[in-house]
């Protein structure tokens, strides 16, 4: 399939792997990029020389294209931001806010930039600071999300920019995938369906949470204090809920997760890890490599979308 982003990206298939906090390192990136996907490096909140160390890595493994996910919230952020520069990354996608601070940095350097969006009015204004294309993230994603589903936002924001859309948010086979092409998309990003690829270096609890959920196991914890994110149903997410319903104030809510990805996805801590995930997870029922991953999800989408 090519597609403005397969050209924008040098990538044989238009699917990329979204940079996942904690989970997105090397090891998953290459395995993406040499599967002729676009793998992206989730930063996180990591310090910058962590960053760079995993950049070098990457490129230890592949020599195709790939991207950081540059967190704009991190405290690190503004290092992370020159590292990628310094390291000559290809694509850098941000999450988390508005990354126009960097812009003039990111393109002088000939960097390919991709925010990701979950609104009409952001996904405009961003066109407008010279972002090559954005990532219009749907609500059923997993980790941190907006308000509108995939199935609204992604016609809506296809029809308000010129700049190529990538849809993400519950794509996890070559359905998913040919209906975002279908609603104005010219690739997909996909997180869920790759946390239990047979590269993603995640405990196994976390990997058999994801292939044991059903379509309504996971939930949306923090909209009380403007920051919600999606997990899988647990001990933690219950009481988190609780204690929203009962007015607890940010800072003890913030107090209950502090942690709490890093204890889900290196502990495999079922009871109190955060398992972020997305709705799409009640359909992934084994593990797969990469390559079989987005091989079987390109063949699909592409006899659907020629029916
Ligand atoms: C465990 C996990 C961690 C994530 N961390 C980040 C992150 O650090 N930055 C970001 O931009 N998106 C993050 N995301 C979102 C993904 O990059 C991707 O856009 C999303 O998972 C797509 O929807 P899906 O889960 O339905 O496939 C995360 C998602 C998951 C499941």
């Amino acid at each position: 399939m090519k597609t403005r982003i397969t050209e924008l990206l040098k990538i044989k298939h238009p699917i990329i792997q979204g940079g996942m906090a904690w989970v997105a390192d090397h090891h998953l990136a290459a395995a993406v990029s040499n599967a002729g996907g676009l793998g992206i490096i989730g930063a996180a909140n990591a310090p910058a020389e962590v960053v760079r160390e995993e950049i070098r890595k990457t490129r230890e493994l592949t020599d195709k294209p790939f991207g950081v996910n540059v967190m704009l919230l991190s405290p690190s952020a503004d290092e992370v931001a020159k590292v990628v520069v310094e390291e000559k990354v290809p694509v850098v996608t941000t999450g988390a806010g508005n990354p126009e601070k960097y812009m003039e940095m990111w393109k002088e350097a000939g960097i390919t930039v991709i925010p990701v969006i979950a609104s009409v009015a952001m996904a405009r204004r961003l066109e407008r600071t010279g972002v090559d294309a954005v990532i219009a993230e749907g609500c059923e994603s997993g980790g941190h999300i907006g308000e509108s589903t995939s199935m609204t936002l992604i016609p809506q924001v296809a029809d308000a920019i010129e700049i190529p859309v990538i849809g993400a948010g519950g794509v996890g086979d070559g359905r998913g995938m040919a209906a975002m092409f279908m609603l104005g998309a010219e690739g997909i990003q996909a997180g869920t369906c790759f946390l239990v690829a047979n590269e993603t270096n995640i405990h196994e609890n976390y990997k058999n949470k994801v292939l044991k959920a059903k379509d309504i196991d996971s939930v949306v914890t923090g909209r009380s204090h403007g920051h919600p994110a999606r997990s899988l149903r647990n001990n933690m997410t219950r009481q988190y809920v609780k204690m929203e319903n009962e007015g607890a104030g940010f800072e003890e809510l913030e107090y209950l997760t502090l942690g709490s990805l890093r204890k889900a996805v290196q502990d495999g801590d079922t009871q109190n890890g955060s398992f972020m995930a997305g709705q799409i997870a009640g359909l992934i029922h084994e593990t797969k490599s990469c390559k079989e991953i987005i091989e079987e999800m390109e063949n699909q989408a592409e006899k659907l979308l020629k029916l």
